[in-house]
């Protein structure tokens, strides 16, 4: 598995659209909320929240519940996995917007939250910094960025007694050879040389019974980035080869084992002007 440096490398077809929506709920019982306690938002204010990189618009349904006078944006470069504008609660909007593009003018300091989650795949050069600098574009003076991927350096195989890894194990070694990824632990560090105030970083270690689960949602992933990021021109091709590693890491998933994944989340408040 090489690493890509452009290009979308996951589909947008109705499975990678579950498998975000599925991945959305795990995601969210690994942490046990959706925005952060350390953000503090009025619930019955129309606060300004941005979404970047929406996906399916799944987080901003939930964060819409939780608090219903908000007003939220999500955006992304692609809406195909949304519902349609239509029948978006009130107050949720999508908007285009590349984040590797300069930021239009009327979306400097908007937001008083901008949250992002699992961009290991969009980041290019393993330098997060350009995509950050947009996003402290759109906070207010005090406003909270709150951005969470997958922690790769804590990455493990786990299994029940008696049940042997190896193609988990093969499969993790590929993971890790990307590269992908790989600036999240730094991310903390970051925010602190761009001048945020209350940087902190929190890990939340799998719970147990969720590894089959997250593992499951991981071989859907593998799968259709063995499509779109590898070689598929001969049945020997690393394309075809990761997909019956899959097969059988499946297989040893259903006997007791699975990947322990943990999340890492960032925050930070743009200081006051
Ligand atoms: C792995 S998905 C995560 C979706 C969502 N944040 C979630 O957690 O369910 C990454 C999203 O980033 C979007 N994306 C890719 N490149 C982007 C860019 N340059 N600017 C903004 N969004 C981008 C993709 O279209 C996709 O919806």
């Amino acid at each position: 598995m090489s690493s890509p440096t452009t290009g979308y490398t996951l589909h947008r077809n109705y499975t990678s659209s579950a498998r975000l929506n599925a991945q959305h709920l795990l995601w969210k019982e690994a942490l046990g909320y959706n925005l952060h306690p350390c953000i503090d938002l009025p619930r019955d204010q129309p606060v300004r929240v941005a979404d970047i990189g929406t996906g399916t618009g799944i987080w901003m349904m939930d964060v819409k519940r939780d608090y219903p006078a908000a007003r939220i944006d999500g955006f992304d470069v692609s809406f195909a996995q949304c519902p349609p504008a239509e029948w978006l609660p009130d107050g949720v909007n999508l908007r285009p917007l590349d984040l590797y593009e300069p930021l239009p003018a009327e979306l400097e300091g908007v937001y008083d939250v901008v949250h992002l989650r699992l961009f290991f795949v969009v980041i290019r050069n393993d330098d997060p910094v350009p995509v950050f600098r947009n996003l402290l574009r759109m906070l207010k003076p005090g406003g909270w960025l709150q951005w969470s991927e997958h922690n790769y350096e804590s990455w493990s195989v786990q299994s029940v007694a008696g049940v042997s890894t190896p193609a988990l194990d093969e499969m993790m070694a590929l993971m890790k050879a990307t590269g992908l990824g790989r600036w999240v632990p730094g991310l903390s560090n970051v925010f602190a040389q761009h001048g945020m105030a209350e940087v902190r970083k929190e890990l939340h270690p799998c719970i147990p019974h969720t590894r089959v689960y997250w593992s499951q949602l991981q071989f859907n992933s593998n799968e259709e980035y063995s499509y779109l990021a590898m070689d598929n021109s001969s049945p020997d091709a690393a394309g075809p080869k990761l997909r019956s590693l899959i097969h059988q890491a499946a297989e040893e998933c259903r006997r007791g084992a699975g990947f322990d994944f943990t999340i890492e989340v960032t925050l930070g408040r743009k200081p006051p002007a």
